[in-house]
């Protein structure tokens, strides 16, 4: 027997970011390198999104051109489904509502924990007691609530990266994206990481975006796994990841998690 049809149809979910025919070659002629081809990618609100793909296959490049720090050199981008954005070849503009994780925290060494936090609200002009209350509530939120006058030296890589998170969603971004911030952690660190991260994302409600190496990490976080080709990188296949949250740790030892793993292991032709 078939289910009965809804009277009403649920509306899609907006998109927080789209491509289509995305393709970014850098310099011209002999010396061309293109980098990505053909990329088609929607990404809903609060979604959190993975990306996988060999070394040099244009993962960095893509986060650039969608935080539009880059442009792409065919196709089209836009963010939050703005009319204004993505117009002309490629360009996205997102007026500050996307913040950037990277590789290192590039924390201000002379600055204390807190005011690390609080400098992207700085910028922004935000009153100082404002900003103090919501670098309070950030840096409890991220396990730090002891370490506010702290300096970056005083913490381990973790904490350090935990800080980074803290600042980069100060002031409330749509869209975080991340490019391996937690490849400099060592494997233990990370999986608490990966754990303390996804809280915060639930906790958040934003649309998350993140690079990572790491095979394991890509499908412990993701709604989606986008699994790109060597360069030029196109989507080779996007794995969904329909596990309930939030995830334990011990869903790294469980059959249903292990198969995924598996699967994009293969994508990858890691094996
Ligand atoms: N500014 C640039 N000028 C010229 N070529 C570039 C530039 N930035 C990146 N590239 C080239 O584009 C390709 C993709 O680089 P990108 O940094 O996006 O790769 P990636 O997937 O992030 O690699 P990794 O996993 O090693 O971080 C590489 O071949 C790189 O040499
Ligand atoms: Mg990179």
């Amino acid at each position: 027997m078939s289910a009965p049809a809804p009277l009403t149809e649920t509306p899609a979910p907006a998109p927080a970011v789209r491509t289509r025919g995305l393709g970014k070659t850098f310099g011209a002629g002999d010396r061309a390198v293109a980098a990505l081809r053909d990329i088609d990618l929607d990404i809903t609100r609060g979604e959190f999104v993975t990306i996988l793909g060999p070394s040099g296959c244009g993962k960095t490049t893509l986060l650039r051109i969608l935080a539009g720090l880059a442009d792409a050199t065919a196709g089209e981008v836009s963010l939050f489904d703005d009319a204004g954005a993505g117009t002309g070849v490629g360009q996205a503009t997102a007026d500050g509502r996307i913040s950037f994780v990277f590789q290192e925290p590039n924390l201000m060494p002379w600055r204390t924990v807190r005011r690390n936090v609080e400098l992207p609200l700085e910028v922004r002009k935000v009153p100082a007691a404002q900003r103090r209350a919501r670098a309070t509530d950030l840096l409890d939120m991220v396990g730090l609530g002891q370490f506010h006058d702290a300096y970056p030296r005083e913490l381990s890589g973790g904490m350090k990266q935990r800080v980074a998170i803290a600042r980069a969603l100060s002031y409330r971004p749509e869209l975080l994206m991340m490019d391996e911030p937690f490849g400099a952690l060592d494997a233990q660190t990370r999986d608490h990481m990966n754990a303390e991260l996804q809280r915060i994302w639930m906790e958040s409600g934003t649309t998350a975006l993140l690079v990572t190496h790491h095979i394991p990490e890509a499908v412990f976080l993701a709604d989606r796994v986008v699994v790109l080709t060597g360069r030029p990188g196109g989507i080779r296949e996007i794995v969904d990841v329909d596990l309930p949250r939030p995830r334990p740790l011990s869903l790294l030892e469980d059959p249903d998690f292990v198969s995924r793993v598996a699967r994009v292991r293969t994508l990858l032709g890691d094996r």
